[in-house]
């Protein structure tokens, strides 16, 4: 696939197991992984919409319950799921199985020792959950599509940090293991144990392989579509340069901008007509820098978009039909 695929393409095409929104507050990422979940349920693809961003709105733009981090049935749809990553949960769920010794003994030391060292801890933990969400769909099968309206671009820049930061902090997790397994052997004689419990380190070392092949899956073009949403405002198009330039860096595909919340013309409306043309403006500036990706306009709306009628309407322009 090396031509631009339009949002249509991407929407319609089997291969795509992920599509990620992302861009600054307030543009329209919720509305459009929301509308855009609605279509691939409708084409028949088993759909889970999972929200990374902390300051959820999956509910709201839904007008249905979605919290609580359980995946719950959208209703009024079939086939599409939601999802909102409760971190908190994540996290707690974490620790118990840390301090129940689930994972070993090893590993709650080397967590605990790794923890106290400046620069070796873990990653922040709300993106460090919303990745281990990532990686547990990529290994799941029961969805065809996982579509993910992500936090502002600050956030979601780190959750694709998350898979080098993790992989390198296994690594030394790893490498420690080496050098402190005399160390073990102590502490295993100290709390009564017997053999050395390999399955802890063995769980570790699947992690690494794992985040290995999320990097690979989320790289690859035919299966991964990162869109990003913007408005025509120049604070929203230096942002969008910004998330654009990172992505490449993370080599995350990314081909498709949506310049969302377009005034229509209106000539009985000077107000509208002038912020109009600096829209147009800027649009015209977005077209420029990246006359090689697919850009989709999206006009404002004269009402909020929520509920499944309004993501549908959305959706029909989303893909260049008509409602
Ligand atoms: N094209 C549009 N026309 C009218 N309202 C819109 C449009 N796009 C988004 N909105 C509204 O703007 C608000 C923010 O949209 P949302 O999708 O939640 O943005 P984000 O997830 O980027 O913060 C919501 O109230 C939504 O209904
Ligand atoms: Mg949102």
């Amino acid at each position: 696939m090396n031509w631009t695929m339009t949002l249509r393409d991407i929407v319609y095409n089997d291969s795509i197991k992920f599509i990620l929104a992302g861009g600054k507050g307030g543009v329209g990422k919720t509305s459009c992984a929301g509308a855009i979940a609605l279509l691939s349920a409708r084409q028949g693809y088993r759909t889970l919409v999972l929200s990374t961003d902390p300051a959820h709105s999956l509910s709201d733009s839904f007008d249905q319950n979605l919290a609580g981090g359980e995946i719950i049935e959208i209703e009024g749809v079939d086939k599409l799921w939601g999802l909102e990553i409760s971190a908190d949960k994540g996290m707690a769920e974490f620790q118990d199985a840390m301090s129940s010794g689930q994972a070993g003994p090893e590993a709650a030391v080397a967590a605990q020792f790794l923890g106290d060292m400046g620069g070796m801890s873990p990653p922040g933990s709300d993106e460090a959950m919303a990745f281990g969400k990532m990686l547990e769909f990529l290994e799941d099968s029961s969805y065809d599509r996982v579509v993910f309206d992500t936090a502002p671009t600050g956030h979601t820049l780190k959750l694709l940090e998350v898979p080098d930061l993790l992989d390198s902090w296994l690594g030394k997790i790893l490498t420690l293991r080496q050098r402190m397994s005399s160390m073990m052997a102590g502490l295993r004689a100290m709390m009564g144990g017997g053999q050395e419990d390999e399955t802890s380190w063995q769980m570790l070392q699947r992690t690494k392989e794992k985040i290995s092949a999320a990097r690979v899956e989320l790289s690859n073009p035919e299966l991964t579509q990162f869109i990003v949403v913007t408005i025509p405002e120049a604070m929203a198009v230096f942002e969008t340069q910004r998330l654009l330039g990172s992505l490449n860096t993370y080599s995350i595909p990314s081909s498709n901008i949506i310049v969302n919340q377009l005034i229509p013309e209106n000539p009985d409306c000077r107000f509208c007509s002038t912020r109009r043309d600096m829209q147009q403006s800027n649009l015209r500036d977005i077209k420029d820098i990246y006359s090689d990706l697919s850009i989709t306009e999206i006009p404002l709306f004269d009402m909020e978009i929520r509920g499944i009628e309004g993501l549908t309407k959305l959706g029909h322009i989303l893909i260049g039909e008509e409602p």
